[in-house]
């Protein structure tokens, strides 16, 4: 059973779309259910301002891919290192457990758009590890 939280974003998904000058874009896809997330952000001297998504996929992915827009603005490049997939579902009030690996998208896009600001602006990349469970091995990085 889905929370009212993951309904709300389900439904009515926040900051969809693309931003076109982003200072960074993170993409990850699912390999097993197909699912793709594409997470842009602006970047305003080490603070996220703006965020955009797009997400091909099942509900939960859509929600959390919601949620973690809302959560990251505003937010320090450290801090948004720190948002783990278990965050972004705490966020959302829960998900059932055979849905977690949904958040695992949110995450990982968001950190992917962080390393790529990152490299971007001649810095290392630091979200080198992927924010997923140990049980969660069904997920790797879409190549662009
Ligand atoms: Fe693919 Fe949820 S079933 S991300």
């Amino acid at each position: 059973m889905y929370s009212e939280k993951v309904m709300d974003h389900f439904s009515n998904p926040r900051n969809v779309g693309e931003i076109e000058d982003a200072d960074g874009v993170g993409q990850v896809g699912n390999p097993v259910c197909g699912d793709v997330m594409k997470l842009t952000i602006k970047v305003e001297k080490d603070q996220i301002t703006d965020a955009k998504f797009k997400t091909f996929g099942c509900g939960a992915a859509v929600a959390t891919s919601s949620i973690i827009t809302e959560i990251v603005k505003g937010k320090t490049i450290d801090e948004a290192l720190e948002i783990s997939n278990a965050a972004v579902a705490e966020a959302l009030d829960g998900l059932p457990p055979q849905k977690m690996h949904c958040s695992n998208l949110a995450a990982d896009a968001l950190h992917l758009a962080v390393d790529d600001y990152l490299v971007k602006n001649g810095m290392e990349p630091r979200a080198e590890k992927p924010s997923h469970d140990d049980e969660d091995h069904d997920k790797e990085q879409v190549d662009q």
